[in-house]
């Protein structure tokens, strides 16, 4: 791949594994420095290892403000700029239909997927307008379609394609693009969580096979290469679009072998 983000600051959540951690080396191979945070202390050792200690790992918590604004302090101190921001923390948890999440439920979703974009703005918000960079979160095919037994998960991601584009018109004027990646599934750490959790998890490999038309459920670099895309000048007319990166895992009624 050409240096499409040749000596970009780019701060991403939830960098340490899963597609975060695909992100984050397709980000340095497309030239770019990464501040990674997140809050698994073992899997950042092991980004840090993989990315080289010219990038940089934060250990923290997306949802809780003050770890967001020392995270991105630190970037800036030791870049002096910010580029792009990557909101790609997530959970999925918990697989339940909304009348049986419990308040703590609901809330701690909400704040790991979608509060934490508001912390991420506040704190970055000045170094995005003086770099005239770009926003990039991962939301989710089902914030479009839904999905069952996942009432909460899906509102936080129905949540973050709107906030996209509204965060998109409020920020056009400072040329900063604002866009999200919606995958349907990838093969990760939490999807694989996800699955020994269903009652038919023998089978969920195949059917994670089949509900993509192109025949295969993927890995996270799929979604990486959408990503560099849209935090490179390739894409500098691109504001508000959600785009799936889901094999056309939401296209028409289809005949499966389950
Ligand atoms: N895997 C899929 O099938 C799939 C499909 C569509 C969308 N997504 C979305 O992609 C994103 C990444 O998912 P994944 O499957 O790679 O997940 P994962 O569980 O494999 O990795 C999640 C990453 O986020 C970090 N993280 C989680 N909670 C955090 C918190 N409170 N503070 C800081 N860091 C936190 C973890 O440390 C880890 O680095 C999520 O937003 C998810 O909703 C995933």
């Amino acid at each position: 791949m050409s240096l499409l983000l040749k000596d970009k600051i780019i701060f991403l959540t939830g960098g340490s594994m899963g597609i975060g951690f695909e992100c984050a080396k397709k980000y340095k191979e497309a030239g770019a420095k990464v501040i990674v945070m997140a809050n698994d202390a073992a899997s950042l050792e092991q980004c840090i290892k993989e990315l080289g200690e010219e990038h940089c790992t934060v250990l923290g918590d997306v949802s809780v403000s003050v770890d967001v604004q020392s995270a991105i302090e630190l970037g800036l101190k030791k870049y002096g700029r910010i580029d792009v921001i990557h909101n790609n923390a997530g959970i999925a948890s918990p697989s339940k239909p909304l009348h049986e999440t419990t308040d703590a439920e609901w809330q701690k979703v909400f704040d790991v997927n979608l509060k934490s974009i508001l912390f991420t703005t506040r704190f970055s918000i000045e170094a995005l307008k003086q770099s005239q960079g770009c926003i990039i979160n991962t939301s989710s095919m089902v914030g479009e379609i839904g999905q069952d037994n996942h009432a909460a998960y899906t509102a936080t991601k129905g949540a973050i394609n709107t906030l996209t584009k509204s965060m998109a018109l409020d920020y056009a004027p400072f040329k900063i693009r604002v866009n999200a990646v919606a995958p349907a599934a990838v093969w990760t750490p939490m999807l694989r969580e996800w699955g020994k959790e269903q009652k038919d998890a023998e089978r969920i490999e195949k059917y994670m096979d089949e509900i993509h038309p192109l025949g295969y459920c993927p890995e996270g670099d799929v979604v990486a290469d959408a990503c560099v895309f849209l935090a490179s000048d390739m894409s500098r007319f691109i504001t508000g679009c959600i785009m799936p990166v889901s094999g056309g895992a939401e296209l028409g009624y289809r005949r499966m072998s389950l």
